[in-house]
C-alpha cells in the first residue's frame, strides 16, 4: 500500500471532497513556489487545542489535473530532524508534522455527559460522565471491517487510557479554609477524585485530512472508575484476605486505581495496571501497620488524598482487607461496553507499571512487569495454555491470564565483572518452592501472590533502580527492554529482608552491575534476551541500552556514549515499540533545566534505534507535564502521547513565585489556576490530555 493517508478515504470519509493532502499536491503541482510557504505554516510545531470536531481547516482550491503523487521514500528508522529542548507552556514536535490536543480531563464522555466546568465545579456524578484526570497508559484498537469489534482498522477504533490519579490543586475548585482550598473535605469530594480515575474508553475516528475526532454518540463511549465493580479472579480470588464485609466472598471489588502503564492483549482487551494503590489509603486512630502493610506502604495519612476520613472503605480500621484488593492488572473489554473488568491475580499484586505482552515461539503468552518503587523487582507471567494464533480472539484465548506462573528477575554479573552485562534467571514464586513454604509463613499460591513483594525478597530477586515499563522488540523475539527511571537510595548496604519485613522503599542496597550508579539520579535502560529468543525461558542474558545522563560527567556517573549534547535527557520511564521497530522513550523526571538537568528542558519523548543505539528528541511537552502512554493506529500514521498533569509547579525554571521569593504553594496556585499554565486551552486551567500527533504530508510517524 502507498503510505499516502489517501489510503482511507474509501473507509472513513466515503465523501467527494479533497483531502488536505491532494489539496496540498494539487496546489503544490499549480505553483511549486508555494511550497515552503505551506511548509512553514503546516509545519508549525505548537498547535493549539482544537474542539473534538475539528476539520475545516483549509479553503477549497481550484482542482486542476491531479499529478501523480511520488512514490513514498523506503521507510527510515529515525526518519525525523531532532528538536530542541523547550521549557515553553507547549508541545513541540518535528517539522513537518502538528500535534494537537485530545479528549482533556473532563471532556463530556458521550453526547449524553454534563460539560466541563472551568472553575472546577463539576461534582462527583458528573465527573463519572467525563474524562478522567492524569492521562497514562493508552492503547488504540482498530475496529474489524464491519465496525463492530476488534479488528485492523485505522481509520476509527476505540482509545483507551488510564487515568492515573489527581492534582487536588487543580481538580477542586477552593473551599471555604483559606489556609488550605481543600478543606472542608467531604465524601462528595473524595467520590469526586474517585470518579476521575480508572479508565476512558473513547471511539475514535480519523477524517480523511488526519484530524482525530471523537464519536459522541457511539455506545462504546464509556468511564470505568474508581467505584466500577470488577471481578476478583484467579488464585487469590476468595481468599481470606481478600474478603470484606461488603464482600465476604473475596469476588468482587469497586474500582481500579493510580492506573499507571498498560498492556494490550493479541485478543483485543485492554490491561490496566493499579501502580500506588497504597497512597489513596489510610486510617483514623491508632493502629500498628501489619508487615504486610508496611511492605505495600500503607501508611496513616496515604499521599494526602484524604478518602480515609470520609470513605470507611479506605480507613484500614475500619476495612483492613481493602487494599489488599488492589495492585492487581484488570483485563478490560473495550468492544463489549457491558462486560464487567477482570483483575487478574495470577499476574501478582505489587505497584504495578505496565504489562508488556509478548507471545512466545511456543505459544506460552508472556507478560513482563516492573514494581516501580525504589529497590523493587522485576517480574514476569507465563501462561499456563497457549495461544491459538489461527483464531486470536477465541474464547480460550480470553482465559489465558487466567492461570500460569509468575517469575521475579535475578542479574548476575556474568563472566566478566565491570562490563554492564551480565546473565541472569527468572525464578518462580509457587508455593512450597524456593522457600515459598508454610515453615516461612507462606500459606497458599493465594498467599504468595497478595504478598509478591515479599515472596520476591523471600527467593533474592534483583533490588531495581525503580522498574518502570518494559517494552519488546517485534522484530527480536525474545528481547526486551526495561526503563530503571532513578534511584536515590542505593550505594548503602542494607537489601530488602527475607523475610518479607522491609518497609517500602527503606532500603539501600549496594550498587550492582545492573544498577551500577550509588545515586542514579538520571536513571538507564537495561535490555535482555530471554534464552535464544524464547520468551518464556528461564535464563537470559543483558546489557545497559543506555545510562542518561550529562556527557560532561566522566566518573562512576558518567552517561553511556549514546547520550549527547544534543539528546541529553532524564528519567526515561514510558518506553514502547512501534511495529516496524522504532523504540520510544518518554520521559518523567526533572523539569528544572539547572544542574544536573541542564540543557534537558521540559518532560520529553525520544526515539531509539534498537540497533545502533543512536537516540534523538522527537517530542518536547509543556510545562510540569510528564509525557507518558503511547499507541499508534495500525499504519502508524497517527500517534496518541499523553501529556500528564501540566501546570505541575515543582521545580520549574518559570515557576510563579510570591513577594518574598519563594515558589508558590498548593494552596496559592488553587487560587490562581492559570497563573503557571493552561496548557492545553487558552485562559484555563491546566488539563492533562491526550496529544495526537501526525505527519501535514499524511506519511507513516517517524520516517
Ligand atoms: Fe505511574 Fe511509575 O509511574
Ligand atoms: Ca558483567
Ligand atoms: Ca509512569
Amino acid at each position: 500500500m502507498s503510505s499516502s493517508i489517501r489510503d482511507d478515504d474509501g473507509v472513513s470519509n466515503p465523501g467527494g471532497n479533497a483531502t488536505l493532502d491532494e489539496v496540498l499536491q494539487r496546489s503544490l503541482a499549480a505553483n511549486p513556489a508555494r511550497r515552503r510557504l505551506m511548509l512553514a505554516g503546516l509545519g508549525a510545531a505548537v498547535v493549539p487545542f482544537l474542539s473534538a470536531c475539528g476539520g475545516g481547516d483549509d479553503d477549497p482550491v481550484a482542482p486542476p489535473p491531479a499529478p501523480a503523487p511520488p512514490p513514498p521514500p523506503p521507510e527510515a528508522l529515525l526518519g525525523f530532524t531532532a528538536i530542541a529542548t523547550s521549557s515553553d507552556d507547549d508541545v513541540k514536535v518535528p517539522a513537518g508534522y502538528v500535534a494537537t490536543a485530545f479528549i482533556p480531563w473532563g471532556e463530556p464522555i458521550n453526547d449524553l455527559a454534563p460539560a466541563f466546568k472551568a472553575d472546577a465545579a463539576n461534582s462527583a456524578a458528573e465527573q463519572e460522565q467525563q474524562v478522567g484526570d492524569n492521562h497514562d497508559g493508552m492503547a488504540f484498537f482498530g475496529f474489524n471491517t464491519g465496525g463492530n469489534a476488534f479488528g485492523d482498522r485505522s481509520d476509527e477504533g476505540l482509545l483507551v487510557l488510564n487515568h492515573e490519579y489527581i492534582n487536588p490543586e487543580y481538580f477542586y475548585a477552593p473551599g471555604s479554609d483559606a489556609a488550605n482550598w481543600l478543606l472542608p473535605f467531604s465524601f462528595e469530594k473524595a467520590r469526586k477524585a474517585q470518579a476521575a480515575h480508572g479508565v476512558s474508553v473513547v471511539h475514535a475516528r480519523r477524517a480523511a485530512d488526519g484530524v482525530i475526532s471523537q464519536l459522541k454518540s457511539s455506545p462504546y463511549n464509556r468511564r470505568i472508575h474508581g467505584n466500577t465493580p470488577m471481578t476478583i479472579q484467579g488464585p487469590a480470588a476468595g481468599h481470606a484476605l481478600m474478603q470484606t464485609a461488603a464482600d465476604p466472598a473475596g469476588t468482587e471489588v469497586l474500582g481500579t486505581l493510580n492506573n499507571c502503564g498498560n498492556g494490550r492483549t493479541p485478543w483485543g482487551t485492554y490491561l490496566t495496571c493499579e501502580e500506588n494503590f497504597n497512597g489513596y489509603f489510610g486510617w483514623n486512630g491508632a493502629r500498628t501497620p501489619s508487615a504486610l502493610e508496611s511492605r505495600y506502604g500503607l501508611s496513616a495519612n496515604g499521599a494526602g488524598y484524604l478518602w480515609h476520613t470520609v470513605d470507611p472503605r479506605f480507613d484500614l480500621n475500619a476495612t483492613p482487607n481493602e487494599p489488599n484488593r488492589h495492585g492487581w492488572i484488570v483485563e478490560i473489554d473495550p468492544f463489549a461496553p457491558a462486560s464487567k473488568p477482570v483483575k487478574r491475580t495470577a499476574l501478582g499484586r505489587f505497584k504495578h507499571e505496565n504489562a508488556a505482552l509478548t507471545v512466545a515461539a511456543n505459544g506460552k503468552v508472556v507478560v513482563y512487569m516492573g514494581d516501580d518503587e525504589r529497590n523493587e523487582y522485576l517480574y514476569k507471567f507465563v501462561s499456563d495454555g497457549s495461544f491459538d494464533a489461527a483464531n486470536p480472539t477465541s474464547a480460550a484465548n480470553r482465559r489465558l491470564l487466567e492461570a500460569g506462573t509468575l517469575y521475579v528477575a535475578k542479574f548476575e554479573a556474568g563472566a566478566t565483572a565491570g562490563d554492564k552485562m551480565g546473565s541472569g534467571t527468572w525464578i518462580p514464586l509457587i508455593h512450597g518452592q524456593n522457600g515459598l513454604t508454610e515453615a516461612n509463613g507462606f500459606t497458599s499460591q493465594a498467599d504468595v501472590l497478595i504478598r509478591a513483594r515479599q515472596a520476591a525478597d523471600r527467593v533474592g530477586a534483583t533490588m531495581m533502580d525503580r522498574p518502570e515499563w518494559v517494552a519488546v522488540n517485534p522484530k527480536k523475539p525474545g528481547e526486551a527492554f526495561l526503563t530503571l527511571t532513578n534511584n536515590n537510595r542505593r550505594g548503602g548496604t542494607s537489601s530488602n529482608n527475607a523475610d518479607g519485613s522491609t518497609t517500602a522503599g527503606s532500603a539501600r542496597p549496594p550498587v550492582d552491575e545492573a544498577n551500577p550508579r550509588a545515586n542514579n539520579v538520571w536513571g538507564h535502560i537495561v535490555r535482555w534476551m530471554d534464552g535464544n529468543g524464547d520468551a518464556s525461558a528461564l535464563s537470559f542474558s543483558w546489557d545497559l541500552f543506555v545510562l542518561a545522563g550529562q556527557p560532561a560527567v566522566t566518573d562512576a556517573r558518567a552517561p553511556s556514549s549514546n547520550v549527547n549534547a544534543n539528546n541529553l535527557f532524564n528519567s526515561p520511564d514510558g518506553l514502547a515499540f512501534d511495529s516496524f521497530g522504532r523504540l520510544w522513550i518518554q520521559t518523567d523526571g526533572s523539569y528544572s533545566n539547572t544542574g544536573d538537568y541542564a540543557a534537558m528542558g521540559n518532560n520529553q519523548m525520544l526515539v531509539a534505534d534498537p540497533t545502533s543505539k543512536e537516540i534523538r528528541r522527537f517530542l518536547v511537552g509543556p510545562s510540569g507535564c510528564e509525557i507518558t502512554g503511547i499507541s499508534w493506529t495500525p499504519d502508524r500514521k497517527t500517534m496518541f502521547v499523553n501529556v500528564q498533569h501540566p501546570g505541575e509547579v515543582g521545580n520549574h525554571p518559570r515557576a510563579p513565585k510570591n513577594a518574598g521569593g519563594s515558589t508558590l504553594g498548593d494552596n496559592d496556585i488553587a487560587r490562581q489556576p492559570t497563573l503557571f499554565s493552561t496548557w492545553p486551552t487558552p485562559n484555563t486551567r491546566p488539563r492533562s490530555a491526550t496529544v495526537v500527533v501526525r505527519r501535514t504530508d499524511g506519511g507513516v510517524i517517524g520516517t
